[in-house]
C-alpha cells in the first residue's frame, strides 16, 4: 500500500531514514560501538586477497562504492563488473578470492550466473540480498540481507541505500580483521554510520527545492550528473534513475574525466548535476565546475553548507545538504539525487513506478 503517497517510489524513498536504520542496527551493536555482522564470516578477512563485486544497474553502483570504502578502510583491491560481463569473461579467480554479489531481488539471471560462476572457481561467495527467500541467498555461502522491505517502485531506491548500508559495515570490519583499522578509528567510523539515517531524513527537506528544479530538468533533452570518489558512482546511479523514469537523456561522469571528452556536451541547455559534499576531494571538483561554467553550463550543486561558502562557481541552484564529516556520503546524497528523477518523472506525467520497457526483476538474460 502506498499510505500517503501518490506513488511507491515516493513512499520507498520517504522511508529510507527507517529502513537503512533498521539495517545498521543489525550490522552495529550499537552498545558496544562495533560493528557486528549478524552472520559468522567462513573466512578471515586477513587471508583474502581480492575482492571480486558483481552486479546490475543500481545495485552494481552500490558495488562501485563500495569499492572506494574497502580499498581505503581495508587496503584491499576490488573489482567490480556488471555481471553481464563478468559472467562471460571468465575472470580467473582463486581461492584467497572473495566474490560478492549485490541485488534486491536475488533473482537477476545475470548476477546468479555471475555467482555460479565464482563458486564453480572455488572462491569464497557472499551476497547482499534484499529477499531472504531468494536463488540468490539460497547459492551463496554467506547470506548477509538488506532490510529495506519489499521495494515495489520498478527503480531501486532504498534497497540501494540499504546495500550500502550493509557494504560500509562489512568494509569496516574488514579493515578492523586486517589490523588496517583502529578500535579508535571503528570508533569514529560506526559513530558515522550511526548518524546516517538522520542525515538522511534531514536531506528529505531538500525536496521542495527539488520539486521547483524538476520543472526546469523536465524541459532539458540531456543532463549530466558529475561525482569525485564515491560521489562518482552516484553519479552514474542519479543519471540511470532519471533515465529510467523521466525518459531523459542522461549521463554521469567522474568529474576529472570531464576535459577527456564529455566537456564538448557543454552548453546553456544542458543542466549539470554536480554531487560534491566538502570531502577530501572537494577542491578537484570545484575545478571541474569551473571548466563547466566557463561554457555555460547550467550547474546544480548539491554540497553542504561548508561546501555552498567554498565553491567559487556560480551555480544555477545550490542543494544545500546536512554537514557530514564521515565518508558514508552516498546513502545521504542519494536522497536528492532520487527525488530529482522522481520529480521530474511526475511533472513529463511518466509512469513512475512501471516506467516503459522496464521490469522490476530481469529473470531472463
Ligand atoms: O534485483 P536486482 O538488484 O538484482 O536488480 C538489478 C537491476 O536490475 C536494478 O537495480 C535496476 O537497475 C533498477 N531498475 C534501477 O533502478
Amino acid at each position: 500500500d502506498k499510505a500517503n503517497y501518490r506513488h511507491f517510489m515516493a513512499k520507498e524513498i520517504h522511508e529510507q531514514p527507517e529502513v537503512v536504520g533498521h539495517t545498521l542496527a543489525r550490522y552495529i551493536d550499537m552498545a558496544s560501538e562495533r560493528v557486528s555482522l549478524p552472520v559468522k564470516l567462513p573466512f578471515d578477512f586477513k587471508d583474502i586477497q581480492r575482492i571480486t563485486i558483481t552486479a546490475c544497474g543500481t545495485a552494481s553502483y552500490a558495488g562501485y562504492v563500495a569499492k572506494y570504502w574497502f580499498e581505503r578502510m581495508a587496503r584491499l583491491p576490488v573489482e567490480v563488473d556488471v555481471a553481464s560481463e563478468f559472467r562471460y569473461r571468465e575472470s580467473p579467480l582463486r581461492k584467497g578470492d572473495l566474490a560478492i554479489v549485490i541485488s534486491q531481488s536475488g533473482e537477476t539471471a545475470d548476477t546468479l550466473a555471475a555467482l555460479r560462476y565464482a563458486k564453480a572457481e572455488g572462491a569464497h561467495t557472499l551476497a547482499v540480498v534484499n529477499v531472504p527467500t531468494s536463488t540468490i541467498a539460497r547459492e551463496s555461502e554467506t547470506v548477509l540481507q538488506t532490510l529495506a522491505g519489499p521495494e515495489i517502485g520498478v527503480a531501486s531506491t532504498k534497497a540501494f541505500t540499504c546495500q550500502l548500508m550493509v557494504l560500509a559495515s562489512l568494509a569496516v570490519a574488514a579493515g578492523k580483521a586486517r589490523g588496517e583499522l583502529s578500535e579508535e578509528d571503528e570508533t569514529k567510523l560506526v559513530h558515522g554510520l550511526v548518524e546516517v539515517p538522520r542525515l538522511m531524513a534531514d536531506a528529505l527537506a531538500t525536496e521542495l527545492q527539488i520539486e521547483k528544479l524538476a520543472h526546469r530538468i523536465a524541459k532539458s533533452r540531456d543532463v549530466l550528473y558529475l561525482g569525485r570518489g564515491t560521489s562518482f558512482p552516484l553519479a552514474l546511479e542519479g543519471a540511470l534513475k532519471l533515465r529510467e523514469i523521466s525518459y531523459i537523456h542522461a549521463e554521469g561522469y567522474a568529474a576529472g574525466e570531464l576535459k577527456h571528452g564529455p566537456i564538448a556536451l557543454i552548453d546553456e541547455t544542458t543542466p549539470v548535476v554536480v554531487i560534491a559534499p566538502n570531502d577530501r576531494v572537494f577542491e578537484k571538483t570545484v575545478s571541474n565546475m569551473q571548466e563547466v561554467a566557463a561554457r555555460g553550463g547550467n550547474i546544480i550543486l548539491m554540497t553542504d553548507a561548508k561546501g555552498a561558502a567554498e565553491a567559487t562557481v556560480d551555480s544555477l541552484v545550490t542543494i544545500v545538504m546536512p554537514d557530514m564529516a564521515s565518508a558514508f556520503t552516498p546513502m545521504v546524497y542519494a536522497v536528492p539525487v532520487q527525488l530529482l528523477a522522481y520529480h521530474t518523472a511526475v511533472v513529463m506525467g511518466t509512469d513512475v513506478d512501471q516506467p516503459r520497457n522496464l521490469a522490476k526483476s530481469v529473470t531472463v538474460e
